[in-house]
């Protein structure tokens, strides 16, 4: 099916029916942040319910921990964040608007040259070769690159001027390398096993943000494989597979996902890719994987003086595990899934309908209960309050039917119940699907099992 998805439609829909809004909107907005509206909170809802059912519920030998976003300190020393967790910035003098030195390298290259892997002096170099002049004034007038930290800092103190610098985890993956050992400990998991974890992140973005592909908060959705060094390899494959699987699963189509090797790896990493979308921005990140070595709990154990070996119950061999990390933005995702799911179609009698084609495990609600006259509502009540036992629901009983249903449609209900007087006669309805809009009838207490059959994930 081709996409009529703009980011402009997209951001349009999201606004005006309550799945996002833009953050602190009546003090117009604040750059990079957004609030999830009504519908918004109830998508990213069913994104990480779905997440966790595949990585931790149905995951082998996986746990779940909820750790703290302020940390110790030392954990953003040990794990390098303090010392090189920045993007290469620079201003340009004219307009004074700030840049990322190498999203202006890649942009004006179309993405031939990789200059995440260049020296801040070969990007001063190359941008000077090429002339590159300012996306946003036109002239070239550019501050040297400097390296611009990410994380956000905040203090703590009992006494005023009694500060110590803490910061917003930029990552969620640290709660789980620093609680490696209480969880081997108290789960007694052997290896391989894996910790996962959803929560917020804070980065201090300062490139535009696309919406919610790049925020300064967000929600992070990880997963880190503990293993021997031995099966290391083959686990890094097998969670690539498994991340594209996921990610076809929830609606993206195969011929909009591919994996992307990065060119530049970490000094301690093995192997490293992302899966890529094809969002309406073009080819962008959307996961990444990564075979980390024993790099993280190696930097813990060292900076925190506390052994992170595993010892094998069988063997009694010490070893450090090695790290097979898995990392996906419930934001990130959440986009992906309203450009995936956006569809205009034109009707037979010529109109066009705006329908969301989410994965109905994935829609806001999964029922709108509609009675097809106003006289029918008591009776409609009854059957909503019947079935949002089961599911978030939704109901309307403004307007004119089809209205209503285009209403349904444009939000991504993939079922509309429509109680009319046959209800009353007979205890039945018509459920209405929301993709091939073919009605069927069913009696009320058959309603919520049909439902829970077609929104299993
Ligand atoms: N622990 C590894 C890690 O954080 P990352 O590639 O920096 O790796 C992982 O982030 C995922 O988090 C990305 O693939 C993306 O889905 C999401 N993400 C990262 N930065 C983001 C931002 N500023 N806004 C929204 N999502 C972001």
């Amino acid at each position: 099916m081709e996409n009529k998805a703009t980011m402009e439609k997209i951001v349009n829909l999201c606004k005006g029916r309550g799945f996002v809004y833009p953050g602190s909107d009546i003090y117009g907005g604040f750059a990079n942040t957004w609030d999830y509206g009504p519908l918004g909170v109830e998508l990213e809802n069913n994104v990480k319910k779905v997440w966790w059912k595949r990585f931790v519920q149905e995951g082998e030998n996986a746990y779940g921990v909820d750790a703290g976003i302020l940390m110790n300190p030392l954990v953003w020393t040990a794990s390098g964040h303090t010392t090189s967790f920045s993007d290469p910035k620079m201003d340009c003098k004219n307009c004074k608007n700030r840049f990322r030195a190498d999203n202006i390298i890649e942009e004006h290259s179309k993405g031939k040259v990789a200059a995440e892997a260049m020296t801040n002096e070969q990007m001063e170099k190359y941008i000077e070769d090429n002339n590159i002049h300012c996306p946003v004034c036109g002239k070239k007038d550019w501050t040297p690159i400097r390296q611009f930290k990410l994380m956000f800092e905040t203090s703590r103190g009992t006494v005023e001027g009694d500060k110590d610098v803490v910061y917003l985890r930029p990552e969620t993956a640290q709660g789980e390398y620093v609680n490696f050992v209480n969880v081997a400990r108290t789960t007694r998991a052997k290896l391989p096993f894996s910790i996962a974890q959803i929560g917020k992140a804070f980065r201090n973005e300062i490139t535009p943000g696309n919406f919610l592909f790049r925020t300064i908060e967000f929600e992070q959705m990880e997963h880190q494989t503990f293993c021997k060094a031995e099966d290391a390899q083959r686990i890094y494959n097998e969670r690539k597979e498994q991340a594209l699987k996921f990610a076809k699963d929830v609606g993206l189509p195969e011929n909009k996902l591919r994996f992307h090797d990065h060119d530049k790896l970490a000094h301690y990493a093995k192997s490293a890719c992302d899966i890529q979308y094809l969002f309406p921005i073009g080819w962008e990140e959307l996961n990444g994987i990564h075979h980390r070595g024993t790099w993280d709990l190696s930097q813990h154990e060292k900076t925190s003086g506390k052994s992170m070996q595993y010892t094998d119950p069988i063997t009694n061999e010490k070893l450090t595990p090695t790290v097979i990390e898995y990392s996906i933005g419930v934001g990130r995702l959440t986009l992906a899934l309203l450009c995936e799911a956006y569809d205009e179609e034109v009707l037979e009698n010529n109109e066009t309908r705006v329908v969301m084609h989410f994965n109905p495990a994935l829609a806001p609600y999964k029922v709108a209960v509609l009675p097809l006259q106003k006289n029918l509502s008591d009776k409609a009540k009854e059957v909503l309050s019947k079935l949002n036992k089961h599911f978030m629901c939704t109901y309307d009983e403004a307007g004119s039917i089809g209205k209503r249903y285009r209403r349904q449609d444009e939000i991504g209900t993939p079922f509309c119940v429509t109680i009319d007087f046959d209800t009353l006669e007979n205890n039945t309805v018509t459920i209405r699907d929301r993709d091939s809009m073919k009605q069927i009838t069913l009696k009320i207490d058959e309603v919520a099992k049909y439902i829970e059959d077609k929104i299993a994930f």
